[in-house]
């Protein structure tokens, strides 16, 4: 299984998805970035995401608010208390380790000869940063370690520049920090990440039910999207395991080849604790006024939370496979980096080539999303490479095509070739392709 993790951290670098970030000076822990093929994706990922939570319902607005803000949020939030890992250290080379990682912990101590520990203390994780020309505790300040804050700072500002109305949503997608004791597993666990965030406000009494709504939800986006139904699961967190906004939490689990089954995504009912720490803090009260019943009060939000990294690391692993003569990555065709790639079957031929170019100037202008041309080495290599990186579709033009107006169609899971009509070749490929992102 480590086997695994390694060949998908080698094909993601080889072809362009995520890079170790400062590479050429040594690399930094836990910083990675996005190469072409990694940008795709991951947009592609956030905009599924987006169009399940906004596009499709009447009652989730988007938001993109500040990473930074005024120091106070962190306080009222609890992150500046609360908002920490438990820590030890070995006393021997004062390497430092989360204490609830037992196993990195007894790798370690093997290395040293059962070494001694210190105590455990509590390790916050925010990241501290200085605003303005003074570096002085007075203007020391925060990078946000989840988006959330700034939905439920900005609760009011929606209410009355929108026409929501109780039950209903503020989505946000963006980058979020935590200054993690240890890192590892590649995209898993990191020190900057994007997230992708959804606060939904309900009356108080009815929570429960829509924390039991967003489960479902949530678990049907990932089986909607592809991820093999034995891969992931999800489970409902002990009291004592729960951050400390929440009232209850599960996590959505998948099936990790380092450490089997464990947390890809939050669905957490954090109650009335932000709306209210923000009211009791800020001296602003921040509720909500039912007109029909005619009763103010500060809505409970259930929130499901997920990182874009960690998702691209399991549908990644979950499309992944090795077959006899190929790697091949069965990613849903709406989360494919390359949508179509088209061919010539011969490049030196000319009027092989110019219809091919043809082709893909006119797929380009009607496929929403990366179409791209390819006419080096063989036909066998050119679909070897866009299997690997999970075209779902290649078009070939060959003398038939001069002849007939016909092109071969290669589906990359079945690697079966159908002949299409070059006047029918959009439509075919456009069903195939976003047909069947709801099936
Ligand atoms: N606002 C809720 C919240 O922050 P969380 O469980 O701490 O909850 C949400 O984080 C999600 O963000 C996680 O389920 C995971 O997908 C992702 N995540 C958290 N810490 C991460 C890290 N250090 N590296 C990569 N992803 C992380």
């Amino acid at each position: 299984m480590e086997n695994l993790m390694s060949k998908i951290v080698s094909l993601a670098k080889r072809r362009g998805f995520v890079y170790q970030n400062s590479e050429i000076y040594g690399g930094i822990n836990g910083v990675w970035d996005l190469g072409p093929l990694g940008t795709l994706l991951a947009n592609n990922l956030k905009q599924e995401w987006w169009r399940s939570m906004v596009f499709k319902r009447d009652d989730v607005v988007g938001l993109d608010s500040s990473i930074l803000s005024h120091p106070r949020v962190w306080e009222a939030s609890g992150h500046l208390k609360s908002f920490t890992d438990p820590l030890i250290e070995c006393k021997i080379c004062h390497g430092r380790f989360r204490a609830d990682h037992k196993k990195e912990i007894e790798e370690h101590a093997k290395t040293h000869k059962e070494p001694s520990f210190t105590d455990v203390k509590q390790f916050n994780l925010m990241f501290k940063t200085f605003m303005g020309p003074l570096d002085n505790e007075e203007h020391k300040t925060y990078l946000r370690p989840e988006t959330a804050q700034g939905i439920f700072i900005n609760f009011e500002n929606v209410i009355s520049s929108t026409r929501v109305k109780i039950p209903f949503g503020i989505a946000q997608i963006g980058k979020g920090f935590r200054n993690e004791i240890t890192t590892g597993n590649f995209l898993f666990r990191v020190r900057e990440f994007e997230m992708m965030e959804l606060e939904f406000f309900v009356k108080p009494g009815t929570d429960r039910d829509w924390y039991e709504y967003w489960k479902k939800e949530r678990l049907k986006w990932y089986l909607n999207l592809g991820i093999k139904k034995e891969n992931i699961r999800i489970e409902e967190l002990p009291k004592e395991d729960v951050a400390h906004y929440s009232r209850g939490t599960s996590e959505i689990w998948y099936n990790w080849p380092f450490m089997g089954f464990g947390e890809l995504e939050g669905i957490a009912n954090r109650g009335d604790y932000d709306l209210s720490q923000h009211s009791k803090f800020s001296g602003h009260e921040l509720a909500y006024f039912d007109e029909e019943e005619n009763t103010r009060f500060t809505p409970y939000v259930i929130e499901p939370s997920v990182g874009v990294g960690r998702l691209i690391l399991a549908f990644l692993i979950d499309a992944y496979k090795e077959e006899e003569k190929r790697v091949v990555l069965k990613l849903h065709p709406g989360l494919s980096p390359v949508k179509v790639a088209v061919f010539p079957l011969l490049s030196n031929k000319l009027p092989l080539a110019k219809l091919a170019k043809d082709i893909y100037d006119n797929l380009k202008k009607q496929i929403n999303g990366v179409v791209s041309y390819d006419d080096r080495g063989n036909i066998g290599k050119r679909y070897f490479s866009q299997d690997e990186i999970g075209t779902p579709f290649c078009v070939t033009v060959d003398f038939q095509s001069l002849k007939d107006k016909t092109v071969t169609v290669r589906d990359r899971d079945s690697m079966k070739q159908e002949r299409i009509k070059i006047k029918d070749l959009n439509i075919y490929l456009q069903n195939n392709l976003e047909g069947k992102i709801d099936a």
